[in-house]
């Protein structure tokens, strides 16, 4: 195997890495970030910046974290440099060429007394710290594709009280374009709605909350979103049966009709549910086991945003505080959304502005926020019929 790469510096947060030279790998003057021998991709950078503040916000002193899919080792070697109280970091990778770069990044950034790295499967890397008293405060699960076959490892690594980090690029699957595969992977129905990524990042809380289910251990959602074609989760785990059926109770079904758009949830494993739409008479498409409870803690997002503010050193802080501005909002409310045009479109109007819709929804008594999922998503409480009577009423055409 040739020994060295060409590479490039990059500073990234805190840390300034050396990464694959995307020239060296581009073809037809495109590049891809899984075509270089390491992968590094910038556009995540959004990611680790939310992760850093994450886990600054969701832990305290002598914090250990373990991230067994390391690539350049950029994220570990930043919660090394701008998390507060982090102790050790634990790196991984398989790809002989990524642990090189990795230990080699660790040099750069001056992080040796905190940073180990080894060429090791992720199972086995994180295995190896499965006793009670080498887990981890946090595991961050950041693969290729779906996290599920590195979940139930991470969680045996965790501590009660850590923090377990997926992130999910399997979108399609996760969407309904492949529902054979998030079938094999999730052990859910996908379904191609509208809100499909909303309903990806639900797929993925169930069947983390399921994973740690079967250990009675009870993974408690802390932030869930879906951004630039991912998926990114984050929970905190407590034992004890009670608690573990505390969240299964918030495990079930979103049923929808794709004719006119009325939808409805549905809890428990095997629930009952209609066939045939009770507005319109069709028939009822279904997705699911999926999580239906909240998908943001709003203190810690309250927590995060505050930190956003002190850093100004984050490359997408603006982006980060608004993305969490949006998960307070929309954090307690419940599944699926609709987008404005998509009615519009339906009743013939043409779309009022997003504020207008949702102060007049609020004017009736019901809860409406905006969504991060979309831009033109509205979520609430009201049924789909005052819905479309609000919008008759405000659209500017009507
Ligand atoms: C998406 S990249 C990681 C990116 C990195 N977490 C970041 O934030 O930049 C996935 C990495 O997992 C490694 N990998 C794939 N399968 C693995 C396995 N079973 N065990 C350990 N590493 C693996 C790949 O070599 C690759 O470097
Ligand atoms: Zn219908």
């Amino acid at each position: 195997m040739k020994e060295a790469i060409p590479t490039t510096v990059v500073k990234e947060g805190l840390a300034e890495v050396e990464v694959p030279e995307p020239q060296a790998y581009a073809r037809e003057g495109y590049f891809d970030p899984s075509w270089a021998p390491v992968f590094y991709n910038p556009r995540m950078v959004f990611s680790r910046d939310i992760a850093v503040l994450a886990l600054q916000c969701s832990l305290t002193g002598g914090i250990r974290i373990c991230e067994p899919l390391a690539g350049t080792g950029v994220r570990g070697i930043r919660f090394a440099l701008e998390v507060d109280g982090v102790e050790e970091v634990i790196l991984g990778d398989v790809n002989k060429l990524a642990v090189k770069l990795v230990l080699r990044n660790v040099r750069r950034n001056r992080v040796e007394d905190k940073v180990k790295v080894f060429e090791e499967e992720a199972n086995r890397l994180l295995s190896d710290y499965s006793s009670p008293e080498d887990r981890f405060d946090a595991v961050d699960v950041d693969p290729f594709g779906p996290p599920t076959p590195f979940v139930d490892s991470a969680i045996r690594a965790l501590r009660i009280g850590g923090v377990l980090c997926l992130t999910a690029t399997d979108m399609a699957p996760l969407c309904g374009v492949y529902p054979m595969a998030c079938f094999r992977k999730y052990f859910a129905k996908p379904l191609k709605t509208e809100y499909c990524s909303e309903l990806a990042v639900r797929i993925v809380v169930g069947t983390a909350v399921r994973e740690a289910a079967k250990r009675e251990l009870a993974l408690k959602p802390l932030l869930a979103y879906s951004v630039d074609h991912y998926v990114r989760i984050y929970g905190t785990l407590e034992k004890g049966a009670q608690e573990t059926d505390a969240l299964l109770a918030q495990i079930g079904y979103v049923v929808h009709c794709s004719s006119c758009l009325w939808r409805a949830t549905f809890s428990g494993l095997a629930p009952r549910f209609e066939a045939a739409c009770p507005r319109c008479g069709e028939r009822l498409d279904v997705a699911g086991p999926l999580w239906l409870g909240k998908l943001a803690d709003i203190e810690l997002c309250k927590r995060m945003l505050e930190e956003a503010e002190k850093r100004e050193y984050l490359q997408t802080r603006k982006r980060a505080s608004k993305l969490l501005e949006l998960l307070m909002e929309e954090g307690e409310m419940p599944p699926t959304y609709y987008v404005i045009d998509q009615l519009c479109r339906r009743l013939r109007c043409s779309p009022p502005p997003m504020e207008e819709l949702v102060e007049n929804l609020r004017g009736l008594g019901f809860k409406a926020t905006r969504t991060h999922f979309d831009g033109k998503g509205l979520k609430t409480e009201a049924p789909i019929e005052v819905i479309e009577e609000v919008l008759k009423e405000i659209s500017p055409s009507s």
